[in-house]
This record gives C-alpha cells, structure tokens and sequence, in this order.
C-alpha cells in the first residue's frame, strides 16, 4: 500500500504550448474566426498553413504571425476544388514535411445575403453546398494520405449552432452546416484506426468585427438575451476548444461536436 511518503514521479501538468511541433492547416484564416484560430494555434506552439481564397488576405495573417516570431506562411486556396485543396496540401509538404491538423474553417458565411428559401437561387444554392460542405470533404481527402503518413492527426470541422435552432432564412448554410457534422461523424470512424480524430465545432453567434447580415444590431441584441451567458461572443472564445481539440489533451475525443454558444442550446 502506498504511503504519504513513497517517492513518487514528478508531477507532470502537460505542454503549456499544447500544439509544440504541430503542422495545421487552416482553412478561410485571412479573416474572422479562422484568422484568430491561425494565432491561437502559432501561439500554442504549431507551424500554421493559413490557407483563404483571398490569398491577399492569408499573407496579411501569416506576416502578423511571422513578424510577431511565430511559423506560418499563407496558400491561396479554393475549398471547392479537388486540385486546389490538393496544391494546398502539397505546398504544405513541400515546405513542414508533414501534417498533424485539419482545420476546416472555411466558408460562404459574412458574405451571405439571408432569405427567405424559396427565394434561393439553384446557383447559390450549389455554390453554398459546394464550399461549405463539398469543400470540407476535399480538404479531408486531400490531407489524409498526410494524416495516415504521420500515423495520426486532428481533423477540426467548423459546423454552426445554427443547425441546433433552425435559424431562418440561411436554409443552404444550414444545410451545409448539418451535413459538416454527418461527415464529421461518419469519417471519425473511417480514420480512427489511424488514430486520426474527427470532430466538429458549433460556434454561436460570433462578433468578428466583419459585417454581416446576420449580425444586425436587433439579432444580435435578441441572440445575446436568448444565451445564458449574456454577453457578445468573440473568436477567441472558439479558438480555445479548436486548439484543445487539436492537442495530444483530446486523442481519445472523436466524432463528437461541441457546442460554443454562450448557452444558447444545450445538447
Ligand atoms: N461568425 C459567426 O458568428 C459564426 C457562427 C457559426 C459558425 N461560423 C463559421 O465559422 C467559420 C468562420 O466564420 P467567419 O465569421 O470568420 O466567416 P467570414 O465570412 O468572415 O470568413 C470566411 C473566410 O473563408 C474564406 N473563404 C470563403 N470561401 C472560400 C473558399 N472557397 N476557399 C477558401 N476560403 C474561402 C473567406 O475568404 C474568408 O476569409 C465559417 O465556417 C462559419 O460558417 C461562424
């Protein structure tokens, strides 16, 4: 039986920089969320990929966090397109040798015109699937040869707590949102045997300090009433959960969502 005075070994509390050696791609880092995820994740140790459409946009993220001593550089990327997400894989090889996460972040999102579903365009509608979900699967599937070759890794889905509510007048965004954690799901049983993990987060309504119609001043008032935390969420309260995710801390989570809304649902 052991005593109170047996020599035990030093305590170890873990890494307080989580992500030390970590490769991670994150995709849509030029701005919003996805550009605070791409600092959380350099300043908990990791080498960034910070990959957006608006490639002016991801130098600008990957300068900052270059000038500021941290490891990143930044690839033009379009999420809906096989080729595209492959370049940006392999420009990643060619420059880290390796890859241990996938930060699927990217998405039609400030940029959407809410209305009514009837009113949707077949168009939009498609363009909307295509890069907010098709996109996460080519991403998934252009990255996991890397994944395998590491002998483990992280794949991190941003879906939306929209889902949960049904918000109105996004029915594509919703949609695609829905589907992010099906996939999310069924491929953390695809990878689990390579000790690649899949999960997804649920953010709420985020202040990015990007416009956006969802984000009027009368919704937002509403959305922070109807959260039990009753203040305004910011980026950095998702990025927290992403890098958590993300780190050796979370190897045994898989295919699960969590929910970041200030309270607003509980699964
Ligand atoms: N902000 C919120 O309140 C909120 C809430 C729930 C979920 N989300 C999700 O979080 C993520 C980030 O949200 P945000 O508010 O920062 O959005 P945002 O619209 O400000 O930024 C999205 C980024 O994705 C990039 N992007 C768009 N299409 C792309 C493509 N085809 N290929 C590569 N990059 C592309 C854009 O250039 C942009 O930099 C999105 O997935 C969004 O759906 C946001």
């Amino acid at each position: 039986m052991a005593t109170r005075n047996q020599a035990q070994p030093a305590l170890e509390a873990g890494p307080d920089r989580a992500l030390e050696g970590k490769v991670s791609i994150i995709t849509g880092a030029g701005q919003g969320i996805g550009r605070v995820f791409a600092a959380a994740f350099a300043a908990a140790g990791a080498r960034v990929v910070v990959a957006d459409l608006d490639a002016e946009n991801a130098w600008k993220t990957a300068d900052e966090l270059t000038g500021a001593g941290y490891h990143a550089f930044a690839v033009g990327v379009d999420v809906s397109d096989e080729s595209s997400a492959e370049a940006m894989v392999a420009a990643t090889m060619e420059r880290y040798g390796q890859v241990d996460v996938l930060v699927n972040n990217a998405a039609i999102f400030s940029a959407l015109t809410m209305k009514p579903f009837d009113e949707i365009s077949a168009s939009e509608w498609r363009r909307v699937i295509d890069v907010n979900l098709t996109g996460v699967f080519l991403c998934c599937r252009a990255v996991a040869g890397a994944l395998r070759q590491e002998g483990g890794g992280s794949v991190i889905n941003i879906s939306s707590s929209t889902v949960l509510g049904g918000r109105p007048n996004y029915l594509h965004y919703v949609t695609a949102k829905a589907g992010v954690v099906g996939l999310t799901r069924a491929m953390a049983r695809e990878l689990g045997s390579h000790d690649v993990t899949v999960n997804a987060l649920m953010p709420g309504s985020v202040d990015t300090g990007i416009p956006r119609d969802s984000a009027q001043p009368s919704a937002v008032d509403q959305i922070v009433a109807s959260q039990a935390l009753r203040r305004r969420l910011r980026p950095t309260d998702i990025a927290g959960a992403a890098v958590f995710l993300a780190s050796d801390a979370a190897r045994a989570i898989t295919g699960q969502t969590i929910v970041i809304d200030g309270g607003m649902n509980f699964l």
